[in-house]
């Protein structure tokens, strides 16, 4: 199957390492005719060199770029775009979906969208990406579509991917702006009486707005937020990561998302709001 990857950060790459024995292109931003990378699996370093696309026919082309930089990303490849079956957003983060489906109209490109919930864990350690943490990932139509396209390898089909992506936001919605405010480990904010006050005060917050926009959660979110931070004790999470390497982070596309759903409503955010606009500063 050919696959291309365009935006090769950590998630991209681990994901090149998992489908690295189909045909894969990168779509790089500059001009270059292939790319290297190299992920480190326990033991195993894998290490390859990725040609860059020129528009040959991908089943699947998959966006891992940070959020705010999908459009600017898909831009620079509107004149190949038609060459892809299947275009999948493998992001953290809510609105970019509907600016890509807004987008995608405005071009008059009808390919098919889907959108993915990951929860890999990957990090970047010089010029090599650290598989860190085994999971999952699962994919849907985003805009509801019954077709189905040939399996993208190690994703599971989901029928209800806006659901998972409510869901996985609304974790991020706690994890990421504390760990990020606080610089500490996702672990510490079960560990450290002050942090975990913290994060019980948020997702309160932010279940509080969940129920009134009438958006599901598997479970209540004190819990779910805190098996989460149990689970990934160790991480650094996305948000501190990008903060500490001084990169923009995603919140636009969490703590942002649900502030202007909120404002849509008129429902307060206090403790998002003060968290977003700190680490904006
Ligand atoms: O963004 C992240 O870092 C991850 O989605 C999560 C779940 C918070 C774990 O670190």
């Amino acid at each position: 199957m050919n696959i291309g990857i365009l935006g090769l950060g950590s998630l991209g790459s681990l994901m090149a390492y998992h489908w690295r024995n189909h045909a894969l292109f990168v779509l790089p931003r500059t001009d270059i005719s292939s790319v290297n990378i190299k992920v480190q699996d326990q033991d195993t370093l894998w290490q390859t060199q990725l040609p860059s696309w020129q528009g040959e026919p991908l089943e699947w082309l998959v966006v891992c770029t940070k959020a705010a930089d999908t459009l600017a990303a898909l831009n620079k490849w509107k004149h190949l775009l038609t060459q892809a079956n299947n275009i999948l957003l493998l992001q953290n983060g809510m609105g970019q979906q509907q600016e890509t489906v807004q987008w995608l109209q405005q071009q008059q490109i009808n390919t098919p969208l889907w959108a993915a919930m990951c929860t890999e864990g990957a990090y970047q350690e010089n010029d090599t990406v650290i598989y860190a943490g085994r999971g999952s990932t699962q994919i849907g139509s985003w805009l509801g579509s019954e077709y189905l396209p040939p399996q993208l390898p190690k994703t599971q089909y989901s029928e209800n991917i806006k659901e998972l992506l409510l869901n996985k936001l609304a974790i991020n919605a706690v994890i990421n702006p504390l760990t990020a405010y606080w610089e500490c480990k996702n672990g510490e904010l079960v560990n450290t009486p002050q942090y975990k006050q913290a994060l019980i005060a948020l997702s309160e917050e932010v279940a509080g707005l969940y129920a009134t926009l009438s958006w599901p959660l598997s479970q209540p979110l004190t819990e779910l937020a805190q098996q989460v931070a149990i689970a990934t004790a160790a991480n650094t999470s996305s948000s501190l990561q990008d903060k500490l390497a001084n990169r923009p982070t995603e919140l636009p596309y969490i703590c942002g998302y649900l502030l202007e759903q909120a404002q849509r409503i008129a429902y307060d955010l206090p403790l998002t709001q003060f968290y977003y606009h700190h680490l904006s500063a």
